[in-house]
């Protein structure tokens, strides 16, 4: 299986959580010493680890991952689209090469990884297509203003839809998750922050951030055979933030 943005955070974690469901790894990010190190710890405990390094906005970088992928495991079972970043600011402030860096890593990224893995999912008939949204993806905000993030997260639901109808006739899923508020590198220095921790506590019914390692039942659950008849859904790991 296949995760990208696998050298921290989210990725990282579900990474962890696939291994210990008996999946073998193929782990993207532009980070490769450190792919490198996670991947040796993963072969220090017995799973198969592939650490490739690929830019998700590179076609070239991307369309190469997936023949390596291929190469090595013969076929991809799972994808997760993890990988993900973003320039913060609101409409008025934003300004186009801010706009153009988050669409092009948080959405156009999705496809481009998508489209050259689902290839070889529908030769085997068989593919689990899981995208990282999140609950920014669904809804607005009024505690951070970053108008880019929610419209390639949002892009990103749509996306899943547009192409758990289009794949399905290839026996593959493809589904979201949002996850609600985690700390990681990504958003570290504004969860720290008094101003959002309260925030927080008035907007998460759970009144926490989100634990390591809580993401991942649920990609774990929508990677399953199991989840066979669930596609094109965005499900809300997010201690509750879009139920109110
Ligand atoms: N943390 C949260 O609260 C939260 C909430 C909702 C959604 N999310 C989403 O979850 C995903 C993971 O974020 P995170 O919070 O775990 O942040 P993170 O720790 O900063 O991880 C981001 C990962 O994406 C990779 N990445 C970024 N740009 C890339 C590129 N151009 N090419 C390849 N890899 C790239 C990074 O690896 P390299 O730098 O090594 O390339 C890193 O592994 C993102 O899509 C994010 O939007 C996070």
């Amino acid at each position: 299986m296949v995760i990208t943005g696998a050298s921290s955070g989210l990725g990282l974690q579900m990474a962890h959580g696939f291994a210990e469901h008996g999946a073998d790894l193929a782990l993207l990010a532009r980070r490769i010493d450190r792919l490198n190190e996670i991947a040796e710890a993963f072969r220090a405990k017995g799973v198969k680890c592939l650490p490739i390094k690929c830019d998700v906005t590179n076609t070239e970088d991307v369309n190469n991952a997936a023949e390596a992928v291929i190469k090595e495991y013969g076929k991809v079972d799972v994808l997760v689209n993890n990988a993900g970043s973003s320039k913060n600011a609101g409409v008025l402030d934003m300004t186009d090469e801010d706009w153009d860096f988050t669409i092009e890593t948080d959405l156009t990224s999705v496809f481009k990884v998508t489209r050259a893995f689902a290839k070889y999912m529908k030769e085997k008939q068989y593919g689990r297509i899981i995208n990282i949204s999140s609950i920014y993806g669904l809804v607005g905000n009024k505690a951070l203003d970053t108008v880019a993030y929610h419209s390639s997260k949002g892009g990103v639901v749509n996306f899943t839809r547009a192409v758990a109808a289009e794949l399905a006739k290839y026996n593959i899923t493809c589904n979201a998750l949002c996850p609600g508020f985690f700390e990681t590198e990504l958003t570290a220095d504004v969860l720290k922050t008094e101003y959002f921790t309260n925030f927080m506590q008035s907007t998460v019914p759970l009144g926490r951030y989100g634990r390591e390692g809580e993401l991942n039942a649920a990609a774990v659950f929508l990677a399953s055979d199991e989840a066979s008849y669930v596609t094109g859904q965005a499900l809300c790991v997010d201690g509750g933030y879009t139920a109110i």
